[in-house]
């Protein structure tokens, strides 16, 4: 598995997360928002702080410069800003619009990710360095991703070639 699935599988969670939080936002008074602000910032900050590092780390070695990733650091802390005032708010209005807007900060900051960053990352980072980073994600998120899936698929391709150079024989 690449780090790049994982990560457009983090962004699906996020999609049900927030369609359930704005689903509720009309009724919902002031504590009920913040304590829909802190469950959502748990999940997208995890989310958001491991694309800063390791993954856009590792993109800014092969494209210096900048560029994508620089614009993407900077969503990251606005999305996070808006819902850090979610949680100052004083009154539900103000903390409602606060979440509203971290919440379309972040679908038009996942669209870009997943239309434009995700393929650019995996043309320009090797298959070793997705996997890698993938291994680390799923290390970081308790997820129980089989550890020999690389080395099974090495020693298929290994056994895919000694049957083709026996056929040559
Ligand atoms: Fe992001
Ligand atoms: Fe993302």
């Amino acid at each position: 598995m690449r780090i790049t699935d994982a990560l457009y599988g983090e962004h699906g969670s996020l999609y049900m997360l927030m369609n359930a939080i704005e689903a509720r936002l009309a009724g919902a008074d002031l504590a009920m928002l913040q304590t829909s602000a802190a469950l959502f910032e748990t999940a997208i900050l995890a989310h958001a702080h491991f694309e800063n590092d390791p993954f856009f780390a590792a993109l800014d070695r092969v494209m210096p410069g900048g560029g994508p990733v620089t614009a993407m650091r900077a969503e990251h802390e606005e999305i996070e800003g808006e819902l850090a005032k979610v949680a100052t708010s004083r009154d539900a209005g103000a903390a409602r619009a606060h979440l509203e807007a971290a919440i379309a900060e972040a679908r038009s900051h996942f669209q870009k990710e997943e239309v434009v960053l995700f393929p650019m990352a995996e043309q320009l980072l090797g298959s070793d360095t997705l996997e890698e980073m993938a291994a680390a994600w799923a290390q970081n998120r308790g997820v129980a991703l089989p550890a020999g899936r690389r080395i099974a698929r090495a020693a298929g391709a290994a056994m895919n070639e000694m049957a083709a150079a026996s056929r040559q024989r």
